[in-house]
């Protein structure tokens, strides 16, 4: 009986382990040493001179991108689009949209990249799709067919405040702009219902997944276990399986956290995507989903593999790089907490509400899942705005993005500095946006290289600098920003201390930055002054150094009997091994 009892005790448990190994993130080995590349396809390469870029013009490129040292891209949406938001309108989630292609160009890319040891990343829009996609259209002609309960439709929003509608009259045809973002309703007297909810602009209709805590009195709000938001989820894993079964490595999840409503804390959400989680663990265990949420605590729970610090979420980014009141793409939430940025010559920032809420995220999620700073990305400015503008100033930036713990993510340009232009009229829905989705800049002929179309059908102007901020002539300067990138990258790759994996200890904070990444007994540390003023400072004893990068003439550490002290001139960043 005894026995009996014992056996069943230890079938249980491994049951049970087994549950919850299939709901942890596994995560595959790659992403030890990933660093991800991130093209807006419109603008990377145009292959058929037509003015815009495309998917055979990234397989071209591929040998370009492994030689900066980046073994993994994420491509902003390629799928047929309504172009009404750069692409995250999507109208058929199967297809690519002809302008970059077609589906064979893309497992095309997927065998070329990984020929060479490059994974391919999506961009999957899992919350919302374009108002020009045939389940929508179906959907806004009438209920109980199949797509109809994809959407969320009423005829009656008793109890919401004006500002939360938008009439579909008074803005359709038109360029959207933010001004849109406001209301979560349209008004669009559709056959259907009244009102629908909507995800972003006016264009992206919410997919249903259902709400929360579905309010009786709110007919519309279904359970997320209805048929209408079952089926939703289901469209969404067979999107991916669709993708994955073609060669394609992993989404990038566009508005993660924003599938199921009224979820404030985001349970359902989570519940919702370890369903997910569980789903690829079992089916596609070398794939990876990256979230756009932007609070690693939650999105690694949900099973994601790579969160992003970005421009909104867990505050941090913006009082890095974002300078007050530059028009540089988006908003922070930490916008109003500071007066200068830290990454600025003027040398008046701090680095404490970045590291507080950095520290935080990465304690929770440490061995669990990856946080990823990147350079920049579509929808905010890249490091080269403003006064941060030479390239040594760049190259501080590039150290820092370059030997943080987690993902590395370079958007597609910032290894080799391009601008952040200022002023460009918006495009596609890009709204402020635009700056930061100019053409990849190749040569310094005509379009830098981009496309052979006449200057005047080119996707968005290029800025090159007299030529200098282009591959051609960066290749042939061994001091510049993509050979500078390209030797960091390179001793990231050559110690678990600096990769993604390593631990990061603060050491310093208001100028110079300065921190140690360190794994079993390899440890280095880094030192960064952004400052245009020449800085010096105590530390804790650090044991005897060795500098591995950077010009020793900018700055050192000097060992003392009770502390160290580092030493750095202005602009500088340097890195040294502890022996
Ligand atoms: C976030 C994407 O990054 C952005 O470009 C897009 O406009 C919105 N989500 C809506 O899909």
């Amino acid at each position: 009986m005894k026995k009996k009892k014992a056996l069943v005790a230890v079938v249980l448990g491994f049951l049970t382990l087994g549950h919850m190994n299939a709901n942890a993130t596994q995560n595959p080995e790659w992403l030890k040493n990933a660093i991800f590349y991130q093209i807006y396809p419109s603008s990377f390469m145009d292959s058929d001179g037509n003015g815009i870029g495309d998917v055979p013009g990234i397989t071209s490129k591929l040998d370009y991108i492994k030689s900066i040292g980046c073994n993994a891209l994420w491509l902003n949406p390629v799928f047929v689009s309504g172009w009404t938001d750069g692409g995250y309108d999507v109208i058929d989630f199967y297809k690519i949209d002809p302008r970059f292609g077609t589906n064979t160009d893309m497992v095309k890319l997927c065998e070329e990249a990984h020929k060479r040891g490059i994974k391919v990343c999506l961009d999957l829009v899992a919350g919302h799709t374009s108002d020009q996609s045939p389940w929508f259209k179906q959907s806004w002609e009438a209920p109980n067919e199949q797509y109809s309960d994809y959407y969320i439709w009423t005829d009656e929003l008793s109890d919401v405040k004006p500002t939360d509608i938008i009439k579909l009259k008074e803005v359709q045809g038109k360029e959207f702009g933010y001004e849109t973002l406001i209301a979560r309703y349209v008004e669009a007297d559709a056959p259907r219902a009244k009102y629908y909810e909507k995800n972003f602009y006016p264009s992206q209709p919410a997919l249903n997944y259902g709400y929360a805590n579905p309010d009786p009195s709110h007919p519309w709000e279904q359970s997320v276990n209805a048929p209408g938001p079952q089926a939703t989820r289901r469209e969404m894993r067979n999107i991916m399986q669709f993708w994955f079964d073609k060669g394609v490595d992993g989404f990038r999840v566009d508005m993660a956290a924003s599938l199921v409503k009224n979820d404030p804390d985001k349970k359902a959400t989570i519940a919702l995507w370890k369903e997910m989680r569980e789903w690829i663990n079992k089916n596609y265990p070398e794939n990876v989903l990256i979230s756009e949420w932007a609070n690693p605590p939650q999105s690694i729970e949900a099973g994601f593999n790579i969160d992003f610090m970005i421009h909104f979420g867990v505050p941090g980014y913006g009082s890095l790089f974002f300078q007050p009141n530059t028009p540089n793409g988006r908003s922070v939430p930490d916008r109003g907490q500071y007066e200068h940025c830290y990454f600025e010559k003027a040398g008046l920032g701090s680095t404490e509400i970045f590291f507080k809420n950095y520290l935080n995220s990465y304690n929770e999620t440490k061995g669990k899942g990856y946080i990823a700073i990147p350079t920049a990305n579509h929808d905010f400015q890249r490091p080269n705005i403003a006064d941060r503008n030479t390239m040594d100033q760049l190259k501080v930036t590039q150290a820092f993005f370059m030997t943080m713990p987690g993902t590395p993510f370079i958007y597609y340009g910032d290894e080799i500095g391009m601008k952040f232009e200022m002023g460009l009229k918006p495009k596609e829905g890009s709204a402020e946006r635009t700056g930061t989705r100019t053409p990849m800049q190749w040569t310094t002929g005509q379009n830098a290289g981009f496309s052979t179309c006449s200057p005047d059908k080119i996707f968005l102007p290029v800025d090159t600098d007299n030529g200098s901020l282009t591959v051609e002539a960066q290749e042939k300067d061994p001091n510049s920003l993509l050979n500078y990138t390209r030797e960091l990258i390179k001793l990231r790759k050559s110690s678990t201390a600096l990769g993604n994996t390593g631990d990061i200890e603060v050491i310093h904070e208001n100028y110079p930055l300065i921190y140690k990444r360190s794994a079993g007994n390899e440890a280095y540390i880094i030192v960064l002054n952004p400052s245009a003023k020449a800085v010096s400072v105590s530390i804790p004893k650090q044991g005897s150094t060795e500098l591995v990068f950077g010009d020793k003439k900018q700055g050192a550490i000097k060992e003392g009997k009770t502390s160290d002290k580092v030493v750095a001139k202005g602009i500088s960043a340097l890195i040294y091994k502890v022996k």
